[in-house]
């Protein structure tokens, strides 16, 4: 996969998936900028591109904020020339509300859509307003997750709702914007090692005990076997991918 020349925007790249991506694709010639609401994380991560000889730019900006998007976009033009690909990956999943429904307040379902899906909405609107002024297609790769695609208990319903919006939204982008080059696609992780969020649920340990037993690889996945999937559709490896739903689950779903 050779990104040699291109300008990725990552969002949610000061951790996890997102980091993994940024150092991925960098590695494949990508410059890239990094998007996250915390400075010092992004810059921990500028910081190792760079000393990969990679090129980096790191954006404190909050995707559920039209203004800082769009600034963000703004940014990584300026300073790179143009823009390639849009990683949207930000999101949140409130682990201290994985509540039925009934129990479920307004406040976290609000909160959990205004990053997951309204932040989805606005990082691809910022980015496609750009590709669409530059002329030449790009891709724009959504993250999304196997609860879209089948229901787990205990969750918070509202993370699960907004993941399956992004299926729906990704396609209906891929559609409406084929004509004009841009490809988009949907990644659902599997259930991956843990992040900070898990340590909201009162036993974290309990996920892995009730998890693993159903993945047939028999194991949680890394960051970094989701990164080389966004790297590849953002290559030109992937020209007559657009419109699909990329699972990597270690077999999850495949039960
Ligand atoms: N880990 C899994 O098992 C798993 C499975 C399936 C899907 N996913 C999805 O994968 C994506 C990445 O998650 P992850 O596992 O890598 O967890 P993570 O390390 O918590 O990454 C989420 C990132 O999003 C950023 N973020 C959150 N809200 C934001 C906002 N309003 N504006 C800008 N940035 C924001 C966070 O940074 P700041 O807080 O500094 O802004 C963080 O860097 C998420 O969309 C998640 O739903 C994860």
């Amino acid at each position: 996969m050779d990104l040699t020349g291109q300008v990725a925007l990552i969002t949610g790249a000061g951790s996890g998936i997102g980091a993994a991506t940024a150092r991925r694709m960098a590695k494949a010639g990508a410059a890239v900028a990094l998007v996250g609401r915390t400075r010092l994380s992004l810059q921990r991560v500028a910081e190792e591109v760079e000393a990969s000889a990679g090129r980096a730019l790191a954006i404190e900006a909050d995707v559920s904020k039209a203004s800082q998007i769009d600034l963000a976009v703004a940014r990584t033009v300026e300073r790179f020339g143009k823009l390639d690909t849009v990683v949207s990956n930000a999101g949140i999943q409130l682990h201290d509300h994985d509540l039925p429904i009934h129990e479920l307040t307004e406040e976290i379902w609000d909160q959990t859509h205004a990053t997951n899906l309204k932040g989805t909405f606005l990082t691809c609107r910022a980015g496609i307003r750009q590709l669409l002024k530059q002329g030449n297609g790009g891709s724009v790769i959504i993250v999304s997750s196997v609860t879209a695609l089948v229901g787990v208990a205990p969750q918070n319903p509202a993370y699960t709702a907004s993941k399956g919006g992004l299926i729906s939204f990704g396609r209906a982008l891929a559609v409406q914007y084929a004509a004009q080059g841009i490809r988009v696609n949907v990644v659902c992780p599997g259930a991956l090692e843990a992040t900070p969020d898990f340590e909201l649920l009162p036993d974290p340990q309990a996920r892995e005990r009730r998890l693993i037993p159903q993945i047939p690889l028999g194991r949680l996945g890394r960051f970094e076997e989701i990164a080389p999937i966004i790297t590849f559709l953002a290559s030109s490896e992937a020209s007559y991918q657009t419109g699909s739903v990329i699972l990597v689950d270690g077999g999850l779903t495949a039960r």
